[in-house]
């Protein structure tokens, strides 16, 4: 009989069985709690992933159309000469892209301060060169164009003067004049 429990038992002294028995209970509920964990935390590895704010910032759409944001509002006042020459005229003529006369070059800006404003300005809302019609720039005005082209002439050693233009004037819209 002693030989059978030997066999039928390894738990054999009063620590082994005390031993056997708290592993018996922690075990299941270490287990038990992992589970509760892993369930708990799988929807949430970033907390703040699920907010309104998170979300419509993933599903917003890839562009947008927004109508009359480009160029100035109706009404807005007129952009200034520095303001369209940054924006718009300095791409080609800061580095002088397809020989444009470069910004503060006397030498390059002479001939066409030579010819004279109105001349320039038809050369630019015509087009020239490289130059596509109205410098690209399809929304600016003809006062705008003007303004960007004494900028840019006067930093060439130009000595242009802003036109006095009246107030109806300076805000005709390329597809009202002429
Ligand atoms: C796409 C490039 C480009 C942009 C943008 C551009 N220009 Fe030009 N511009 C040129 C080139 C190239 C020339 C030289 C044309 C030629 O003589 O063949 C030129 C020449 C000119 C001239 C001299 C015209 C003449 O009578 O010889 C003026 C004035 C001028 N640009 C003004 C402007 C203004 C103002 C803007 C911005 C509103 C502007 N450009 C934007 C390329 C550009």
């Amino acid at each position: 009989m002693a030989e059978h429990d030997e066999h039928s038992s390894f738990i054999k002294t009063p620590q082994q069985l005390i031993t056997v028995v708290v592993l018996s209970f922690v075990v299941p509920i270490f287990g038990i709690i992992m589970l509760v964990q892993l369930v708990l935390n799988k929807p949430s590895a970033d907390p703040g992933a699920m907010t309104p704010d998170a979300v419509a910032a993933r599903i917003q759409p890839v562009g947008r159309v927004e109508f009359g944001a480009a160029g100035p509002a109706a009404g807005a006042a007129p952009r200034t000469g520095e303001e369209l020459v940054k924006t718009v005229c300095a791409a080609c003529h800061i580095a002088g892209i397809a020989n444009a006369p470069k910004l503060g070059d006397k030498a390059g800006w002479a001939p066409a301060i030579k010819r004279g404003l109105p001349e320039m300005l038809k050369a630019v809302i015509a087009g020239k060169g490289a130059m596509p019609p109205r410098a690209g720039a399809a929304d600016a005005t003809d006062l705008e164009l003007t303004r960007a082209i004494i900028h840019m002439a006067n930093q060439a050693g130009g000595n242009l003067k802003e036109p006095a233009v009246a107030p109806a004037e300076s805000q005709a819209k390329p597809a009202a004049k002429k």
